[in-house]
């Protein structure tokens, strides 16, 4: 391969590992996992997250929690609890998603 093709190989991996870790979710996807978290995860923690069958999940009752923790808990549940796993319903990427979104505070119109 010439020197000019690895450059824009390289590019390439660049472009697309900078999307994936950056960008995040797609606006539609971001709807979507919206959605999921009222109907859903509101089902359990309540429509407004302020807690139910599952504890609430207001930033303030985050804020002690290591990212890691409340990432591996929506993809992999708590076993021997109510909640679920998500993980063939959400990737990594929406769950990380979900959770920043949690520390800023859900809206709700
Ligand atoms: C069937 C009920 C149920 C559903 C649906 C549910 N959860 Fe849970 N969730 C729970 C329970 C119960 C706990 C507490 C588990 C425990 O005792 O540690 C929990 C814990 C959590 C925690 C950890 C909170 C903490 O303070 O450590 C997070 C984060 C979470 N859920 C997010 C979600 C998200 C996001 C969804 C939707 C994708 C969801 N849950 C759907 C029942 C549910």
């Amino acid at each position: 391969m010439t020197r000019s093709k690895w450059a824009s190989l390289a590019m390439i991996l660049l472009l697309t590992m900078g999307q994936a870790s950056l960008a995040g979710p797609s606006g539609a996807r971001q709807l979507e996992l919206r959605h999921l978290l009222v109907q859903d995860c509101g089902s359990c923690h309540g429509m407004t997250l302020k807690g139910g069958l599952g504890p609430a999940l207001l930033p303030g009752n985050l804020s002690d929690k290591p990212d890691a923790l409340l990432v591996n808990t929506i993809l992999l549940g708590r076993p021997g609890t109510a909640m679920p796993p998500w993980q063939a319903l959400l990737s990594e990427e929406d769950a990380v998603w979900l959770v920043e979104t949690l520390r800023a505070g859900v809206k709700h119109e």
